[in-house]
C-alpha cells in the first residue's frame, strides 16, 4: 500500500500493482487468477485478489476485495481515482457487473477503469462501463 500519485498517465504503473496482486489469488477451482489495484484520492493504492471458495458461489472477485479491503483500512469517505484490472491468463476480463455497482458507489463518472480486452489493455470510464447503475439518489 504504498502512495502513488496517478492520473491518466499513471494507470500503466496500477496495471502492473494490478498483476502483482493477481500473483496472490486463491483460484483453485476455475485456475482463473485476478487481481485489481484501486487508486483513491487520498493518494493511496488498494490491491485485491480473487479468493474463491468450494462453494463456488462465494468466490470474492478481484475488484470487490480490493474495494472491502480499501474501506476497512482507510474508511467510509473514500474515493477511487482509477481503478486497473489484470489476470495472469491472457485473458479479457473487464469487471463484472456485480464489481462495477460495488465500485461506482466510491467513484465518479470520469473515473477511468483499465482492464484486459480482447485487442489488448482498454480503458474505458465509469459511465461508459455502467451507464444505468442503481443509485437510490439518498446520498
Ligand atoms: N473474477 C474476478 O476476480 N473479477 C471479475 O470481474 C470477474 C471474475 C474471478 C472470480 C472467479 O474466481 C474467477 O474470476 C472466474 O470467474
Amino acid at each position: 500500500m504504498t502512495k502513488q500519485n496517478n492520473g491518466e498517465g499513471g494507470l500503466e504503473a496500477l496495471l502492473e500493482r494490478a498483476r502483482q496482486a493477481a500473483e496472490n489469488a486463491y483460484a483453485p477451482y476455475s485456475g482463473f487468477r485476478v487481481g485489481a489495484a484501486l487508486e483513491l484520492t487520498n493518494g493511496e493504492v488498494v490491491t485485491g485478489t480473487n479468493v474463491e471458495n468450494v462453494s463456488y458461489g462465494l468466490t470474492i472477485c478481484a475488484e470487490r476485495s480490493a474495494l472491502v479491503r480499501a474501506v476497512s483500512q482507510f474508511g467510509p469517505a473514500i474515493r477511487i481515482r482509477a481503478v486497473a484490472v489484470a489476470n495472469l491468463n491472457g485473458a479479457p476480463s473487464p469487471p463484472c457487473g456485480a464489481c462495477r455497482q460495488m465500485l461506482a458507489e466510491f467513484s465518479s463518472p470520469e473515473t477511468p477503469v483499465v482492464f484486459p480486452a480482447a485487442d489488448g489493455e482498454r480503458t474505458m470510464t465509469f459511465s461508459a462501463l455502467l451507464p444505468a447503475g442503481f443509485d437510490m439518489k439518498l446520498k
